[in-house]
Protein backbone atom coordinates (compact mmCIF):
# COMPACT_ATOMS: atom_id res chain seq x y z
CA UNK A 1 0.00 0.00 0.00
CA UNK A 2 1.30 3.54 -0.84
CA UNK A 3 1.72 5.93 2.49
CA UNK A 4 -0.02 8.81 2.43
CA UNK A 5 2.20 11.65 3.94
CA UNK A 6 -0.16 13.81 5.65
CA UNK A 7 0.78 16.55 7.70
CA UNK A 8 0.57 17.22 11.65
CA UNK A 9 -2.52 16.32 13.78
CA UNK A 10 -4.99 18.56 13.61
CA UNK A 11 -7.74 17.17 15.93
CA UNK A 12 -7.39 19.15 19.68
CA UNK A 13 -9.77 16.60 21.14
CA UNK A 14 -11.92 18.94 23.04
CA UNK A 15 -15.93 18.66 22.40
CA UNK A 16 -18.80 17.08 24.04
CA UNK A 17 -18.43 14.23 21.50
CA UNK A 18 -17.64 10.96 23.79
CA UNK A 19 -21.12 9.58 23.49
CA UNK A 20 -20.58 8.76 19.56
CA UNK A 21 -17.54 6.06 20.47
CA UNK A 22 -20.20 3.83 21.60
CA UNK A 23 -21.89 2.89 18.37
CA UNK A 24 -21.09 4.89 15.52
CA UNK A 25 -18.91 3.62 12.65
CA UNK A 26 -17.02 6.67 11.14
CA UNK A 27 -16.37 7.11 7.14
CA UNK A 28 -17.15 8.72 4.21
CA UNK A 29 -19.77 8.53 1.12
CA UNK A 30 -19.29 9.13 -2.65
CA UNK A 31 -21.57 7.97 -5.32
CA UNK A 32 -20.83 6.56 -9.21
CA UNK A 33 -21.17 8.79 -11.31
CA UNK A 34 -20.02 11.87 -9.60
CA UNK A 35 -16.42 10.06 -8.79
CA UNK A 36 -16.10 7.07 -11.51
CA UNK A 37 -15.94 8.94 -15.15
CA UNK A 38 -14.99 5.83 -17.34
CA UNK A 39 -18.36 6.04 -18.64
CA UNK A 40 -17.58 4.49 -21.61
CA UNK A 41 -15.09 1.86 -20.19
CA UNK A 42 -15.98 -1.89 -20.27
CA UNK A 43 -19.32 -2.03 -21.78
CA UNK A 44 -21.03 0.30 -19.25
CA UNK A 45 -24.67 2.07 -20.81
CA UNK A 46 -25.17 5.05 -21.26
CA UNK A 47 -27.25 6.85 -18.17
CA UNK A 48 -29.79 9.08 -17.91
CA UNK A 49 -27.18 11.68 -16.29
CA UNK A 50 -25.05 11.07 -19.65
CA UNK A 51 -27.72 12.07 -21.31
CA UNK A 52 -28.84 15.04 -19.03
CA UNK A 53 -24.92 16.52 -19.29
CA UNK A 54 -24.95 16.61 -22.79
CA UNK A 55 -28.31 18.68 -22.96
CA UNK A 56 -27.64 21.99 -23.53
CA UNK A 57 -28.24 24.23 -20.84
CA UNK A 58 -28.71 21.49 -17.83
CA UNK A 59 -25.54 21.37 -15.99
CA UNK A 60 -22.96 24.29 -15.23
CA UNK A 61 -20.57 24.85 -17.80
CA UNK A 62 -21.23 21.58 -19.73
CA UNK A 63 -19.09 19.63 -17.50
CA UNK A 64 -20.05 15.97 -17.74
CA UNK A 65 -19.46 12.54 -15.70
CA UNK A 66 -17.11 11.05 -18.23
CA UNK A 67 -13.50 12.10 -16.47
CA UNK A 68 -15.19 12.68 -12.94
CA UNK A 69 -12.27 12.32 -10.45
CA UNK A 70 -11.16 9.06 -12.14
CA UNK A 71 -12.03 6.61 -9.65
CA UNK A 72 -12.67 3.55 -11.55
CA UNK A 73 -9.09 3.99 -12.62
CA UNK A 74 -8.14 5.24 -9.41
CA UNK A 75 -9.74 3.21 -6.93
CA UNK A 76 -6.58 1.45 -5.04
CA UNK A 77 -4.80 4.85 -4.67
CA UNK A 78 -8.42 6.60 -3.59
CA UNK A 79 -8.57 3.61 -0.78
CA UNK A 80 -5.46 4.00 0.16
CA UNK A 81 -6.00 7.36 1.08
CA UNK A 82 -9.34 6.15 2.65
CA UNK A 83 -6.88 3.83 5.07
CA UNK A 84 -4.71 6.94 5.74
CA UNK A 85 -7.16 8.93 7.04
CA UNK A 86 -8.53 5.77 9.33
CA UNK A 87 -11.92 5.74 7.80
CA UNK A 88 -13.68 2.63 9.32
CA UNK A 89 -16.49 2.62 6.65
CA UNK A 90 -17.10 3.80 3.23
CA UNK A 91 -20.86 4.21 1.17
CA UNK A 92 -20.56 4.05 -2.72
CA UNK A 93 -22.90 3.23 -5.32
CA UNK A 94 -22.98 0.92 -7.66
CA UNK A 95 -23.51 2.07 -11.60
CA UNK A 96 -26.64 0.28 -12.91
CA UNK A 97 -25.63 1.08 -16.56
CA UNK A 98 -22.63 -0.70 -15.38
CA UNK A 99 -24.22 -3.77 -14.39
CA UNK A 100 -27.00 -4.06 -16.61
CA UNK A 101 -26.08 -1.58 -19.57
CA UNK A 102 -29.65 -1.16 -21.01
CA UNK A 103 -31.39 -1.70 -17.24
CA UNK A 104 -32.07 -5.01 -18.01
CA UNK A 105 -31.41 -8.76 -19.30
CA UNK A 106 -28.07 -10.82 -18.39
CA UNK A 107 -25.52 -8.81 -16.27
CA UNK A 108 -22.13 -7.04 -17.59
CA UNK A 109 -19.42 -9.03 -15.92
CA UNK A 110 -16.59 -6.67 -16.16
CA UNK A 111 -18.72 -3.50 -14.83
CA UNK A 112 -19.76 -6.10 -11.40
CA UNK A 113 -15.92 -6.82 -10.96
CA UNK A 114 -15.31 -3.28 -10.46
CA UNK A 115 -17.47 -3.44 -7.37
CA UNK A 116 -16.22 -6.54 -6.02
CA UNK A 117 -12.24 -5.67 -6.52
CA UNK A 118 -13.32 -2.34 -4.52
CA UNK A 119 -15.05 -4.53 -1.79
CA UNK A 120 -12.32 -6.97 -1.28
CA UNK A 121 -10.04 -3.74 -1.74
CA UNK A 122 -12.20 -1.75 1.50
CA UNK A 123 -12.61 -5.43 3.42
CA UNK A 124 -8.59 -5.63 3.14
CA UNK A 125 -8.06 -2.55 4.31
CA UNK A 126 -10.30 -3.25 7.43
CA UNK A 127 -13.15 -0.76 5.57
CA UNK A 128 -16.53 -1.97 5.58
CA UNK A 129 -18.90 -1.45 2.57
CA UNK A 130 -21.70 0.08 2.27
CA UNK A 131 -23.41 -0.15 -1.29
CA UNK A 132 -25.89 1.93 -2.21
CA UNK A 133 -28.15 0.42 -5.36
CA UNK A 134 -29.37 3.24 -6.65
CA UNK A 135 -27.75 7.06 -6.75
CA UNK A 136 -29.70 8.47 -9.70
CA UNK A 137 -27.85 7.38 -12.94
CA UNK A 138 -30.95 5.30 -14.11
CA UNK A 139 -30.08 3.08 -17.52
CA UNK A 140 -31.27 5.50 -20.45
CA UNK A 141 -32.64 2.40 -21.78
CA UNK A 142 -35.12 2.63 -19.36
CA UNK A 143 -35.72 6.14 -19.59
CA UNK A 144 -36.44 5.65 -23.22
CA UNK A 145 -39.21 2.85 -21.98
CA UNK A 146 -40.83 5.65 -19.25
CA UNK A 147 -38.05 5.21 -16.44
CA UNK A 148 -39.55 5.85 -12.66
CA UNK A 149 -42.44 7.14 -14.57
CA UNK A 150 -43.43 3.83 -15.41
CA UNK A 151 -44.03 0.79 -13.10
CA UNK A 152 -41.91 -1.63 -14.91
CA UNK A 153 -38.78 0.33 -13.87
CA UNK A 154 -39.51 -1.14 -10.08
CA UNK A 155 -39.61 -4.88 -11.56
CA UNK A 156 -36.16 -4.15 -13.33
CA UNK A 157 -34.71 -2.53 -10.11
CA UNK A 158 -35.78 -5.36 -8.50
CA UNK A 159 -33.73 -7.99 -10.70
CA UNK A 160 -30.76 -5.40 -10.94
CA UNK A 161 -30.77 -5.39 -7.14
CA UNK A 162 -31.13 -9.28 -7.04
CA UNK A 163 -27.81 -9.67 -9.46
CA UNK A 164 -25.74 -7.39 -6.96
CA UNK A 165 -26.48 -9.48 -4.21
CA UNK A 166 -25.94 -12.79 -5.43
CA UNK A 167 -22.70 -11.28 -7.25
CA UNK A 168 -21.41 -9.48 -4.40
CA UNK A 169 -23.21 -10.66 -1.35
CA UNK A 170 -20.32 -12.18 0.38
CA UNK A 171 -18.13 -8.85 0.48
CA UNK A 172 -20.60 -6.54 0.96
CA UNK A 173 -23.29 -6.75 3.90
CA UNK A 174 -24.55 -3.66 4.08
CA UNK A 175 -27.13 -2.50 1.37
CA UNK A 176 -29.03 0.71 0.45
CA UNK A 177 -31.82 0.36 -1.77
CA UNK A 178 -32.32 4.17 -2.76
CA UNK A 179 -30.50 7.22 -2.03
CA UNK A 180 -32.98 10.42 -1.83
CA UNK A 181 -36.00 9.23 -4.14
CA UNK A 182 -37.53 12.63 -3.21
CA UNK A 183 -34.84 14.19 -5.21
CA UNK A 184 -35.19 11.67 -8.00
CA UNK A 185 -39.03 11.93 -8.05
CA UNK A 186 -39.26 15.71 -8.03
CA UNK A 187 -36.07 17.51 -8.58
CA UNK A 188 -36.32 14.51 -11.62
CA UNK A 189 -40.08 14.86 -12.74
CA UNK A 190 -41.18 18.09 -11.42
CA UNK A 191 -38.80 21.27 -10.77
CA UNK A 192 -36.46 19.14 -13.78
CA UNK A 193 -33.79 20.28 -12.59
CA UNK A 194 -32.14 16.70 -12.22
CA UNK A 195 -32.12 14.23 -15.00
CA UNK A 196 -34.36 13.25 -16.97
CA UNK A 197 -35.44 16.99 -16.75
CA UNK A 198 -38.94 16.75 -16.74
CA UNK A 199 -41.56 19.24 -14.99
CA UNK A 200 -45.04 17.10 -14.42
CA UNK A 201 -46.31 17.14 -11.00
CA UNK A 202 -48.58 13.70 -11.79
CA UNK A 203 -45.86 12.43 -13.07
CA UNK A 204 -43.18 13.28 -10.29
CA UNK A 205 -46.06 11.76 -7.70
CA UNK A 206 -46.06 8.53 -10.00
CA UNK A 207 -42.33 8.21 -10.08
CA UNK A 208 -42.18 8.43 -6.47
CA UNK A 209 -44.60 6.07 -5.74
CA UNK A 210 -42.71 3.25 -8.12
CA UNK A 211 -39.14 4.34 -6.44
CA UNK A 212 -40.67 3.27 -2.69
CA UNK A 213 -42.44 -0.29 -4.33
CA UNK A 214 -38.86 -0.82 -5.97
CA UNK A 215 -37.58 -0.36 -2.48
CA UNK A 216 -39.94 -2.95 -1.06
CA UNK A 217 -39.10 -5.14 -4.10
CA UNK A 218 -35.25 -4.62 -3.96
CA UNK A 219 -35.09 -5.29 0.24
CA UNK A 220 -37.36 -8.97 -1.00
CA UNK A 221 -34.88 -9.84 -3.60
CA UNK A 222 -31.49 -8.76 -2.08
CA UNK A 223 -32.49 -10.46 1.28
CA UNK A 224 -33.11 -14.00 -1.10
CA UNK A 225 -30.05 -13.58 -2.70
CA UNK A 226 -27.75 -12.13 0.40
CA UNK A 227 -29.21 -13.95 3.13
CA UNK A 228 -30.75 -13.29 6.63
CA UNK A 229 -26.43 -11.49 7.43
CA UNK A 230 -27.37 -8.89 5.22
CA UNK A 231 -28.33 -5.35 6.75
CA UNK A 232 -30.55 -3.23 4.42
CA UNK A 233 -32.56 0.27 4.40
CA UNK A 234 -33.03 3.14 2.78
CA UNK A 235 -31.30 6.40 2.48
CA UNK A 236 -33.64 9.21 2.77
CA UNK A 237 -33.27 13.51 2.85
CA UNK A 238 -34.82 14.56 5.42
CA UNK A 239 -34.72 17.79 7.21
CA UNK A 240 -36.93 20.18 9.87
CA UNK A 241 -39.33 22.49 8.30
CA UNK A 242 -39.72 26.01 9.91
CA UNK A 243 -42.94 28.41 9.71
CA UNK A 244 -40.97 31.59 7.96
CA UNK A 245 -43.58 33.72 9.24
CA UNK A 246 -46.27 34.14 11.95
CA UNK A 247 -50.05 32.52 11.85
CA UNK A 248 -51.27 29.48 10.90
CA UNK A 249 -51.11 30.12 7.09
CA UNK A 250 -47.43 29.99 7.31
CA UNK A 251 -47.52 26.90 9.80
CA UNK A 252 -49.98 25.11 7.30
CA UNK A 253 -47.24 25.37 5.11
CA UNK A 254 -44.41 24.28 6.74
CA UNK A 255 -46.75 20.76 7.38
CA UNK A 256 -47.31 20.46 3.53
CA UNK A 257 -43.88 21.02 2.94
CA UNK A 258 -43.50 18.45 6.02
CA UNK A 259 -45.74 16.05 4.36
CA UNK A 260 -44.52 16.12 1.09
CA UNK A 261 -40.53 15.49 2.10
CA UNK A 262 -40.64 14.04 5.16
CA UNK A 263 -43.79 11.79 5.95
CA UNK A 264 -44.32 11.12 2.19
CA UNK A 265 -41.48 8.50 2.47
CA UNK A 266 -41.05 8.00 6.16
CA UNK A 267 -44.83 6.74 6.32
CA UNK A 268 -45.00 4.30 3.81
CA UNK A 269 -41.19 2.55 4.43
CA UNK A 270 -42.07 2.80 8.39
CA UNK A 271 -46.06 2.94 8.78
CA UNK A 272 -47.28 1.07 5.53
CA UNK A 273 -49.14 4.45 4.27
CA UNK A 274 -49.22 7.75 2.80
CA UNK A 275 -49.93 10.81 5.26
CA UNK A 276 -53.72 11.50 5.20
CA UNK A 277 -53.37 15.00 4.12
CA UNK A 278 -51.23 14.50 0.85
CA UNK A 279 -53.28 11.94 -0.49
CA UNK A 280 -54.60 14.16 -2.59
CA UNK A 281 -51.58 14.43 -4.74
CA UNK A 282 -51.40 10.51 -4.91
CA UNK A 283 -55.13 11.06 -6.12
CA UNK A 284 -55.13 12.93 -8.45
CA UNK A 285 -52.17 11.53 -10.04
CA UNK A 286 -54.37 8.02 -10.55
CA UNK A 287 -56.65 10.83 -12.64
CA UNK A 288 -54.30 12.35 -14.72
CA UNK A 289 -53.29 8.65 -15.77
CA UNK A 290 -50.17 8.52 -14.36
CA UNK A 291 -50.34 6.13 -12.24
CA UNK A 292 -52.51 3.22 -11.74
CA UNK A 293 -53.57 2.50 -8.15
CA UNK A 294 -52.42 -0.31 -7.05
CA UNK A 295 -51.69 0.59 -3.44
CA UNK A 296 -53.56 -2.05 -1.66
CA UNK A 297 -50.98 -4.32 -2.89
CA UNK A 298 -48.02 -2.04 -3.16
CA UNK A 299 -48.04 -0.48 0.66
CA UNK A 300 -47.45 -3.85 1.83
CA UNK A 301 -44.30 -4.23 -0.14
CA UNK A 302 -43.44 -0.58 0.62
CA UNK A 303 -43.37 -1.48 4.20
CA UNK A 304 -41.14 -4.97 4.38
CA UNK A 305 -39.07 -4.73 7.56
CA UNK A 306 -35.95 -2.56 6.86
CA UNK A 307 -32.85 -2.99 9.32
CA UNK A 308 -31.65 0.79 9.04
CA UNK A 309 -32.66 4.06 8.17
CA UNK A 310 -30.24 6.28 5.90
CA UNK A 311 -30.76 9.69 6.83
CA UNK A 312 -28.77 12.56 4.89
CA UNK A 313 -29.01 15.66 6.63
CA UNK A 314 -27.05 19.59 5.23
CA UNK A 315 -29.85 21.87 6.46
CA UNK A 316 -33.06 22.74 7.18
CA UNK A 317 -36.00 24.29 5.34
CA UNK A 318 -38.22 27.81 6.19
CA UNK A 319 -41.39 28.27 3.89
CA UNK A 320 -44.45 30.54 3.70
CA UNK A 321 -47.51 29.99 2.70
CA UNK A 322 -48.12 30.99 -0.69
CA UNK A 323 -51.47 30.16 -2.71
CA UNK A 324 -50.71 30.90 -6.10
CA UNK A 325 -47.05 28.86 -5.85
CA UNK A 326 -47.08 25.34 -7.27
CA UNK A 327 -49.01 22.15 -5.73
CA UNK A 328 -47.87 22.63 -2.43
CA UNK A 329 -49.24 26.87 -2.61
CA UNK A 330 -45.60 27.41 -0.54
CA UNK A 331 -42.77 29.15 -1.38
CA UNK A 332 -38.79 28.94 0.11
CA UNK A 333 -37.83 31.57 2.17
CA UNK A 334 -34.02 32.94 1.94
CA UNK A 335 -31.97 30.98 3.99
CA UNK A 336 -30.77 32.83 6.98
CA UNK A 337 -26.68 33.33 7.24
CA UNK A 338 -24.37 31.59 8.08
CA UNK A 339 -24.81 29.70 4.67
CA UNK A 340 -22.75 27.18 2.30
CA UNK A 341 -21.05 28.00 -1.17
CA UNK A 342 -24.99 26.39 -2.12
CA UNK A 343 -26.40 28.65 -0.09
CA UNK A 344 -27.81 26.25 2.06
CA UNK A 345 -28.73 27.32 6.04
CA UNK A 346 -25.91 25.93 8.61
CA UNK A 347 -27.49 24.73 11.30
CA UNK A 348 -26.24 21.72 13.56
CA UNK A 349 -29.30 21.68 15.84
CA UNK A 350 -31.30 20.50 12.92
CA UNK A 351 -29.91 17.44 12.79
CA UNK A 352 -30.32 16.88 16.58
CA UNK A 353 -33.95 17.79 16.21
CA UNK A 354 -34.30 15.52 12.96
CA UNK A 355 -33.26 12.28 14.61
CA UNK A 356 -35.22 13.12 18.12
CA UNK A 357 -38.51 13.76 15.75
CA UNK A 358 -38.13 10.53 13.91
CA UNK A 359 -37.77 8.90 17.11
CA UNK A 360 -40.68 10.17 18.60
CA UNK A 361 -43.14 9.47 15.78
CA UNK A 362 -41.64 6.36 14.14
CA UNK A 363 -40.14 4.85 16.46
CA UNK A 364 -36.30 3.41 17.91
CA UNK A 365 -35.28 2.64 14.46
CA UNK A 366 -31.38 2.76 14.05
CA UNK A 367 -30.11 5.54 12.15
CA UNK A 368 -26.98 5.29 9.92
CA UNK A 369 -26.50 9.66 8.54
CA UNK A 370 -25.17 8.43 5.07
CA UNK A 371 -24.70 12.46 4.29
CA UNK A 372 -23.55 15.32 5.86
CA UNK A 373 -21.08 17.97 4.73
CA UNK A 374 -20.08 21.09 2.85
CA UNK A 375 -19.50 22.61 0.14
CA UNK A 376 -17.06 25.60 0.61
CA UNK A 377 -15.24 28.42 -2.05
CA UNK A 378 -12.20 26.46 -0.24
CA UNK A 379 -8.51 28.87 -0.74
CA UNK A 380 -6.18 27.52 -2.84
CA UNK A 381 -3.98 24.46 -1.90
CA UNK A 382 -0.99 25.85 -0.40
CA UNK A 383 1.64 23.46 0.32
CA UNK A 384 -0.39 20.34 -0.32
CA UNK A 385 -2.81 21.51 2.38
CA UNK A 386 -6.15 23.18 1.65
CA UNK A 387 -7.81 24.93 4.60
CA UNK A 388 -11.10 24.31 4.76
CA UNK A 389 -12.36 25.89 8.26
CA UNK A 390 -15.65 26.31 7.80
CA UNK A 391 -16.13 22.67 6.48
CA UNK A 392 -13.77 21.52 9.69
CA UNK A 393 -16.41 23.85 11.79
CA UNK A 394 -19.50 22.59 9.83
CA UNK A 395 -18.68 18.91 10.08
CA UNK A 396 -17.61 19.42 13.66
CA UNK A 397 -20.56 21.32 14.84
CA UNK A 398 -22.40 18.41 13.22
CA UNK A 399 -20.83 15.99 15.08
CA UNK A 400 -21.70 17.63 18.21
CA UNK A 401 -25.51 18.12 17.36
CA UNK A 402 -24.93 14.30 16.70
CA UNK A 403 -23.85 13.35 20.10
CA UNK A 404 -26.30 15.00 21.74
CA UNK A 405 -28.37 12.94 20.17
CA UNK A 406 -27.09 9.59 20.61
CA UNK A 407 -27.07 10.75 24.60
CA UNK A 408 -30.96 11.45 23.93
CA UNK A 409 -30.97 7.84 22.72
CA UNK A 410 -30.96 8.02 19.36
CA UNK A 411 -29.85 4.52 17.95
CA UNK A 412 -26.68 6.22 15.75
CA UNK A 413 -24.50 3.46 14.18
CA UNK A 414 -22.99 5.18 11.31
CA UNK A 415 -21.77 8.77 10.04
CA UNK A 416 -20.47 9.06 6.37
CA UNK A 417 -19.04 12.95 5.87
CA UNK A 418 -19.91 14.06 2.22
CA UNK A 419 -17.81 13.52 0.80
CA UNK A 420 -14.40 11.70 0.66
CA UNK A 421 -13.54 13.84 -2.56
CA UNK A 422 -14.37 16.99 -4.68
CA UNK A 423 -16.91 15.82 -6.92
CA UNK A 424 -19.56 16.01 -10.33
CA UNK A 425 -21.67 17.65 -8.05
CA UNK A 426 -24.94 16.95 -10.44
CA UNK A 427 -26.41 20.40 -12.35
CA UNK A 428 -23.57 22.50 -10.33
CA UNK A 429 -21.02 20.50 -12.29
CA UNK A 430 -17.61 20.58 -11.15
CA UNK A 431 -17.91 24.28 -9.66
CA UNK A 432 -19.38 23.38 -6.03
CA UNK A 433 -16.61 21.22 -3.89
CA UNK A 434 -17.95 18.87 -0.75
CA UNK A 435 -14.81 17.28 -0.60
CA UNK A 436 -12.55 16.86 2.63
CA UNK A 437 -9.89 15.79 0.08
CA UNK A 438 -9.30 18.25 -2.73
CA UNK A 439 -8.95 17.14 -6.40
CA UNK A 440 -7.23 19.05 -8.94
CA UNK A 441 -9.24 18.04 -12.04
CA UNK A 442 -6.37 18.78 -14.18
CA UNK A 443 -3.99 15.86 -12.81
CA UNK A 444 -5.88 14.41 -10.69
CA UNK A 445 -3.59 14.91 -7.67
CA UNK A 446 -5.60 14.70 -4.20
CA UNK A 447 -4.31 16.74 -1.53
CA UNK A 448 -5.75 16.90 1.73
CA UNK A 449 -8.14 19.47 3.40
CA UNK A 450 -7.76 20.47 6.99
CA UNK A 451 -11.17 18.96 7.54
CA UNK A 452 -9.58 15.65 6.22
CA UNK A 453 -6.73 15.52 8.82
CA UNK A 454 -9.41 16.95 11.82
CA UNK A 455 -11.40 14.25 10.66
CA UNK A 456 -8.74 11.49 10.85
CA UNK A 457 -7.94 12.86 14.25
CA UNK A 458 -11.46 12.54 15.32
CA UNK A 459 -11.89 8.89 14.14
CA UNK A 460 -8.30 8.01 15.80
CA UNK A 461 -9.67 9.51 18.99
CA UNK A 462 -13.12 7.66 19.22
CA UNK A 463 -10.85 4.61 18.41
CA UNK A 464 -9.15 5.25 21.84
CA UNK A 465 -11.97 5.97 23.58
CA UNK A 466 -13.51 3.01 22.74
CA UNK A 467 -10.61 0.97 23.57
C1 LIG B 1 -27.14 14.92 -1.89
C2 LIG B 1 -26.71 13.84 -2.86
C3 LIG B 1 -25.23 13.74 -3.08
C4 LIG B 1 -24.59 15.11 -3.12
C5 LIG B 1 -25.01 15.93 -1.95
C6 LIG B 1 -24.38 17.31 -1.88
O1 LIG B 1 -28.43 15.31 -2.21
O2 LIG B 1 -27.18 12.59 -2.42
O3 LIG B 1 -25.01 13.01 -4.25
O4 LIG B 1 -24.85 15.71 -4.33
O5 LIG B 1 -26.40 16.10 -1.93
Amino acid sequence: MTTIDFTAPAFDGDGPVEPLAGNVRFGAATAAFQVEGATHADGRGESIWDRFCRTPGKVANGDTGDVACEHYRRWEADLDLMAALGLETYRFSIAWPRVMPTGRGPVNAAGLRFYRDLAEGLLARGIEPIATLYHWDLPQALQDDGGWGARDTALRFAEYAAACGAALGDVVSQWITHNEPWVVAFQGHAHGTKAPGIRDWPTAIAASHHLLLSHGLATQALRAAVGAHAEIGITLNLAPIHAAGPGEDHAGAARRMDGHLNRWFLDPVLRGHYPDDMLDHYERAVAAGRLVDQRNGDLPVIAEPTDFLGVNYYNPQRVFAAPENGPLALRHAPAPPPTTAMGWEVDPGGLHELLLRVRRDYGPVPVYITENGASFDDPPEAAGLVEDAQRTAYVRGHLEALARAVADGVDVRRYCVWSLLDNFEWEHGYDKRFGIVHVDYRTQRRAPKRSALWYRDFIAWMRRLRG
